[in-house]
């Protein structure tokens, strides 16, 4: 695990983009797994402007919540609003909530590339949930779906759609991307676990062997 500590949010998303472009590095399609809530949208806003090879860009969605694409819940209606009207990659590919919650799971399972994401960009929240993946959720234990119905009683929409820790997992690359003061006790605990990841999600990344985590005050 690398972990990169900023001061200055340009720094901070200038590192995060240099790790968009060397996940980009690669021949044919390129897929990338996007985390939701606040934390992205400046990221995904600069990311857009960036020198990348958007038409063979394939995006993905790590977690939605189960809510209409255009209620200001949606993660879709996020990520379409900060990066996606504003760079035409070749596709966007997002949880279908107009859709039941087991079709639309069905069906977002079918689109994940069988060769893993080239890069994942995730958060963390304070509970220590990742994706949609809270803590004491059964997801946690789930080694083989790459999709789950989670919920949540504290944070935005109770019923979420989200990316298991398999699929997670499969990408090459994972880029967290954390901000603020309030979260640095989230990187004191991923560099010296006190918890389980049953109590502390986010610790099931520690597995990865490629694993960044950019910090920014
Ligand atoms: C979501 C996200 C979720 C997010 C964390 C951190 O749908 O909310 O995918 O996993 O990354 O909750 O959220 P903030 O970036 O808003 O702190």
């Amino acid at each position: 695990m690398q972990i990169n500590s900023f001061t200055k949010e340009k720094e901070w998303i200038k590192s995060s983009i240099e790790i968009v472009q060397s996940a980009c590095n690669i021949d044919g399609i390129i897929s990338i797994a996007l985390s939701g809530g606040n934390t992205p949208k400046p990221l995904y806003q600069a990311v857009a402007k960036a020198k990348l090879p958007f038409d063979l860009i394939d995006f993905f969605e790590v977690d939605e919540r189960y809510v209409p694409k255009d209620h200001e819940d949606s993660n879709t209606k996020m990520i379409f609003e900060n990066l996606i009207q504003n760079c035409s990659p070749h596709a966007f590919n997002y949880f279908d909530t107009s859709k039941e919650i087991h079709e639309a799971l069905e069906e977002y399972g079918k689109l994940i590339p069988t060769a893993g994401f080239n890069l994942s960009i995730l958060g963390i929240g304070p509970d220590g949930h990742t994706a949609s993946i809270f803590p004491k959720s059964e997801a946690i234990k789930n080694e083989v779906k790459y999709t789950a119905h989670t919920t949540t009683e504290h944070f935005a929409t109770k019923d979420r759609l989200t990316l298991t820790f398999p699929a997670i997992l499969s990408s090459k690359a994972l880029l967290v991307i954390l901000k603020g003061k309030e979260k640095r006790h989230l990187i004191d605990e991923m560099q010296n676990p006190t918890k389980t990841p049953t109590k502390f999600p986010a610790l099931k990344l520690l597995s990865h062997p490629n694993l960044i985590i950019n910090f920014c005050e």
